[in-house]
């Protein structure tokens, strides 16, 4: 299969699978071309304003209200509901690989989540690790989803087309968008974010200008593409965290043409044009964000999905790893290759970190006695990259999070080992 893609972010796409199977000049002609149905996919409410606003005209062989009723699902995702409440910083080991097939739905492990989806803020973060393609479509009513794959490659077919992602990908598929995902590796393992709030952007750039971080033209959205299947095909929605069913006729994956900007996105992290101090000390690490969720509160994240990609480091007379840090905001760091630079063992590809609130972190005790005492010159940390879920509230681990062996028991123990510096007579 030979995949197209559109480029840009945000933008007003047009796209068919069949010549002419877009109506021009209005949306919703008595007739649509082909003997289509119209059908509108709104991801923000109809009165945003005109920059916010994210939806789609959808030309498809049924209407989606052709289905019969859902009904709960006896396996519901992992993870379980929300456990008890913890300031302590905590770090996960990867996830184990499943025994029984586990396709990308059943193979998601809720781990954290600060909000369901009854209010429109707030973000759940699941691990998932699966060796199965789906044969359902699944939709997401509770939000948007950004996926960090960290092994496998995924083919996801979606309503309004296919797109390939591989490791150092990412990709991002509007709230309610149905989608199947496939894989093209026997194992796929990485993170999810899936936000409750306002649909991610890019951030705005400030005294930067108007280029640098993730360029608009490195997003790629999918060209339409349709099944005109008549199978039996389930169809699962996750609704106020809770999987339902129903069985369809026909694939739902019957889109022929579409236009608009409510659309599925993806982007290689490799394209990150990676700022930095070029004198002295660290910018602040939003210097690093991807992506944005912002709150109503100006400057105040929802979620900011921010990345530790390869970098030189150049700065003089810094402590180069990154600062001990207290933060208001809750970080929820994986590991998608390599390692990371404040942290000499522990924290694995596949693996995750939490620290929450004010719950005070930093380089480990090998790494601030390295940095310490290291020759200062220009290199470059190579074969990484490191990413952050960041919120404005706090997270609560599900009782998985908090009951699972991968769950480290040491995690504090690494800042033990800090070396005794400080010595009144010198200076
Ligand atoms: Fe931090």
């Amino acid at each position: 299969m030979n995949l197209e893609y559109l480029s840009g972010f945000g933008n007003e796409f047009a796209s068919e699978a069949l010549p002419g199977a877009l109506p021009v000049g209005q949306n919703s002609p008595q007739k649509a071309p082909y003997g289509l149905y119209t059908e509108l996919f709104s991801g923000t409410a109809f009165t945003m304003v005109r920059s916010e606003a994210r939806r789609t005209w959808l030309y498809r062989i049924q209407p989606s209200a052709n289905h019969p009723a859902f009904v709960k699902l006896e396996r519901q995702l992992a993870g379980g509901p929300l456990g008890a409440v913890t300031p302590n910083r905590l770090r996960w080991n990867p996830l184990d690989r499943p025994d029984e097939p586990t396709d990308f739905i059943d193979g998601l492990v809720g781990m954290v989540a600060n909000s369901g989806a009854e209010s429109p803020s707030g973000i759940s973060i699941y691990n998932y690790c699966a060796n199965r393609s789906m044969e359902r479509v699944f939709f997401n009513a509770d939000g948007e989803l950004l996926i960090v794959p960290e092994q496998g490659r995924l083919r996801i077919a979606t309503e309004l087309g296919v797109l390939d992602v591989e490791p150092l990908d990412i990709v991002v598929l509007p709230r309610g968008l149905k989608f199947r995902v496939e894989l093209l590796d026997a194992q796929a393992r990485g993170y999810v974010a899936e936000n409750h709030g306002a649909p991610l952007r890019l951030p705005d750039l400030g005294p930067i200008g108007s280029n640098g971080l993730a360029n608009p033209r490195d997003f790629l959205t999918p060209v339409a593409h349709y099944e005109d299947l008549k199978k039996p095909t389930t169809l699962v929605q996750k609704f106020l965290g809770e999987l339902w069913a129903c069985e369809l006729d026909h694939s739902p994956l019957n889109v022929v043409a579409w236009h608009g900007n409510n659309v599925p996105y993806k982007y290689d992290l490799r394209r990150f044009n990676t700022l930095g101090t070029v004198s002295f000390d660290h910018p602040d690490p939003s210097i690093f964000t991807v992506l944005t969720s912002p709150t109503s509160v100006h400057g105040l994240a929802n979620l900011d999905f921010v990345i530790f990609p390869p970098r030189w480091m150049v700065a003089e007379n810094t402590f180069r790893p990154p600062w001990f840090h207290r933060n208001l905001m809750n970080e929820y760091m994986g590991l998608i290759q390599g390692a990371y630079d404040a942290k000499a063992e522990g924290f694995l590809p596949g693996g995750a970190s939490l620290h929450s609130c004010m719950s005070a972190h930093g380089p480990d005790g090998e790494t601030c006695t390295k940095a310490i005492n290291v020759e200062l010159a220009p290199h470059k940390i190579d074969n990484t990259m490191a990413f952050m879920f960041e919120t404005s509230q706090v997270l609560r681990p599900t009782q998985f999070a908090l009951e699972c062996p991968q769950l480290q028991n040491t995690y504090d123990a690494c800042w033990a080992s800090l070396p005794a510096t400080f010595n009144p007579n010198r200076r």
